[in-house]
């Protein structure tokens, strides 16, 4: 199959809408990252995206929307006080809400689970492809499972070229990181998996909010994830990625001899380290993450990418603080790295 790379336009969109009635599958850009979309409400289609990305059968997908009108046919009652709080301060946002499902989502969406996660992105040409395709949308984010996810149209060019028809190119995501997932069935809400809603921004909205304790950690032998994508190792680079965690000074200097060990080993390491600190590392080599946890957010998945095209094979990276969005990077971080976490 041909994968045609187009811009966002009235014609693109109108082709896109046809191509996801028809039941084909398609790349769009989010705010989040971007997503690889079918029909939810065919399952058919829906199957194709788990081919196409070689996902487990069992991790479910999110189905996003392009109004609030549309969340009534897909749950199964109306949204309680902290969900319509949520919804009011943050969609369209990097926000996906869990309800209860309704019968017109197949079991192929939810991985057979009751529940459903529903997206309104803020992105108008997502916003504009579920317009245009006058269905609710199902979308992963529009990587290979296990890759780390695409932030541009040309990172879904290398893990889908020949696997779909189409991508629109919006260019880079704005916040970079998935969508803030939360389960709002119970009485406080819950964050599954922590993304640009922080837990600090769901607290000043709805007075209380959980974070799922396995955000920083792998799962326990035989634990039952609330979120079956948790259990995945998911956003890893080609090469083994450590993360090292402590005060500043000591974490620039414990990488710098992890690095000349593994030159002295004759490997090929690679320094992930912000801004502020890259002239620490003298001539080792080095990627910048940014300067804040907000810019490392934006280019951590792309950094991750560069450093497989850059061959190298034992990755350093700085850790950040784990308040704000710094949940969010280091909880994806943590998950890249397969938990090799160094602790100081
Ligand atoms: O920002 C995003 O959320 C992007 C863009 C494309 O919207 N999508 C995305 O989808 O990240 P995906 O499939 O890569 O991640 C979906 C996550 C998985 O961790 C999955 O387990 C969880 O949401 N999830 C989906 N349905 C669920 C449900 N009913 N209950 C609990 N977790 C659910
Ligand atoms: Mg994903």
């Amino acid at each position: 199959m041909q994968t045609q790379l187009l811009p966002v336009t009235p014609e693109s969109l109108a082709e896109a809408g046809e191509l996801i009635r028809s039941g084909a599958l398609l790349a769009f850009p989010t705010e989040t990252v971007y997503g690889l979309g079918a029909n939810a409400l065919d399952a058919a289609a829906v199957k194709r995206i788990f081919e196409a990305k070689g996902r487990p059968g069992d991790n479910p997908l999110i189905v996003h929307i392009s109004a609030i009108d549309q969340l009534s046919a897909l749950a199964a009652c109306a949204p309680g006080p902290a969900a319509q709080k949520l919804m009011a301060a943050c969609w369209p946002g990097p926000m996906t809400l869990i309800f209860p499902k309704s019968a017109a989502v197949p079991a192929e969406v939810t991985a057979g689970l009751d529940t459903v996660a529903i997206r309104y992105p803020a992105h108008p040409a997502a916003r504009a492809l579920i317009d245009a395709a006058r269905r609710p949308i199902a979308a992963p984010s529009a990587n290979r499972s296990g890759r780390p996810s695409p932030t541009t149209a040309a990172h879904v060019l290398e893990d889908m070229d020949g696997r779909i028809p189409l991508i629109l190119d919006g260019g880079p995501c704005d916040v970079g990181l998935e969508s803030t997932v939360i389960d709002v069935t119970g009485d406080v809400p819950r964050i599954l998996r922590p993304g640009g809603v922080t837990p600090e921004r769901v607290r000043e909205i709805c007075g209380g909010v959980a974070v799922d304790d396995a955000v920083l950690r792998p799962l326990r032998a035989g634990e039952k994830p609330r979120s079956p994508g948790m259990k995945y190792r998911h956003y890893a680079p080609a090469g083994a990625l450590t993360v090292v965690q402590g005060e500043e000074s000591a974490v620039i200097a414990a990488i710098r001899r992890l690095y000349d060990d593994a030159l002295a080993q004759g490997k090929h390491p690679l320094i992930l380290a912000l801004d502020a600190h890259i002239p620490a590392y003298g001539d080792r080599r080095t990627l910048s993450l940014g300067a804040d946890a907000k810019a490392m957010a934006r280019s951590m998945f792309a950094r991750l990418r560069e450093a497989d095209g850059l061959g190298a094979d034992v990755l350093f990276s700085e850790a950040i603080a784990t308040d704000g969005v710094g949940l969010a990077v280091m909880n994806r971080l943590e998950r890249a790295a397969g938990f090799c976490v160094k602790n100081l």
